[in-house]
């Protein structure tokens, strides 16, 4: 185990390596035995936890403010609209500001244009400004989703996997894959999860509609995972049928994405009847195999009722508990 993470941001998966995600794993299924067993565990008594979201949240809100309190802290909800980077105070005083009152601060930002009122927006602006905050501030910043990934997430769902497979879960077949949803949504979650799956040594298939530029990911994630699975024994695959992708998989775990919303908007209707999943996708994969998405997710369209709510497959409520025990362990580890 890796333990000395004190101090350090939880910003992208790829500024960790195999043996420090390890680490949060065992922290995390530790923490998780403590809260069921009600043992105290009260390791960041006294310390405060700042969380900006500049975008609604349902499970980052309530896991992250949930966890804080457990392990004897304080959480401290706001929106952009209630500090002064509504009056554009800038990106460095606040940083620097906030290090005088807390002991870590969370941040949710992907999509700066309609978030924060800029004129122009680009792809990498939000994760700019996170490591810009991380830069000025002398305390842990985590990522809460912004314009190039999830990894909080992504850690609760490799947990939930783990907690499903055991360590077996390496040598299973997970598949990655696009739905259907009418709305453009951010690529984070496929590409933390390529790139923790390369780190990691998984065999992860990427399926998406064949759309170029619009639906596969961002090649620096891509390449960094491919580079990743060979030094670690993993493997990353790309497939564009998704009836393929399925056949003998151990986790199907589809959601909507789109890396531009204007051809998403044109040409994503005529994929809608093979990628909204359902029982018929499980036909294909092997027995016992899991459904998973991060929620929230848009029923009828990313996935049939009947399969989000059939509890021998869908496991969609134990990711988002993980949660929780993740980003305990991950707080615990890197606070100060
Ligand atoms: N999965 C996830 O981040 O959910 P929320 O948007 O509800 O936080």
């Amino acid at each position: 185990m890796k333990t000395n993470l004190k101090g350090r941001d939880f910003i992208s998966i790829m500024d960790f390596d195999k043996e420090e995600l390890e680490t949060i794993f065992e922290i995390a299924f530790d923490l998780k035995r403590r809260h069921a067993m009600r043992e105290p565990h009260e390791i960041l008594k006294g310390r405060n936890l700042g969380m900006l979201f500049a975008s609604p949240s349902t499970r980052t809100r309530m896991s992250f403010e949930s966890g804080i309190a457990q392990l004897g802290g304080k959480g401290q909800f706001y929106s952009p609209e209630q500090l002064q980077l509504k009056n554009k105070e800038s990106w460095r005083d606040t940083a620097e500001m906030i290090s005088r009152f807390l002991d870590g601060f969370m941040i949710r930002l992907y999509n700066l244009k309609t978030q924060m009122g800029t004129d122009t927006y680009d792809y990498g602006d939000a994760r700019n400004v996170i490591r810009a905050i991380a830069e000025y501030a002398t305390i842990p910043v985590y990522n809460a989703l912004d314009d190039k990934e999830h990894p909080c997430q992504i850690m609760a769902d490799i947990m939930t996997m783990r907690e499903k497979f055991g360590e077996n879960y390496k040598k299973k077949k997970v598949v990655m894959g696009w739905a259907y949803d009418e709305r453009a949504k951010s690529a984070g979650v496929p590409q933390t999860m390529a790139v923790a799956a390369g780190i990691l040594g998984m065999d992860l298939v990427l399926a998406y509609p064949d759309v170029p530029g619009c639906y596969d990911i961002d090649p620096e994630y891509y390449n960094y995972a491919v580079e990743q699975a060979k030094i670690n024994g993993g493997s990353i695959t790309v497939e564009h049928d998704i009836w393929k992708a399925c056949k003998d998989a151990d986790v199907i775990y589809c959601k909507s994405w789109a890396r531009e919303p204007d051809k998403h908007a044109e040409l994503s209707g005529q994929f809608k009847k093979d990628w909204c999943i359902s029982h018929k996708h499980f036909e294909k994969a092997n027995n016992n195999a899991a459904y998973m998405h991060c929620l929230p997710a848009k029923r009828g369209q990313e996935v049939t009722n009947e399969l989000i709510d059939d509890p021998k497959i869908s496991i969609v409520n134990d990711e988002a508990e993980n949660r929780l025990h993740v980003q305990k362990a991950i707080m615990a580890l890197t606070m100060r």
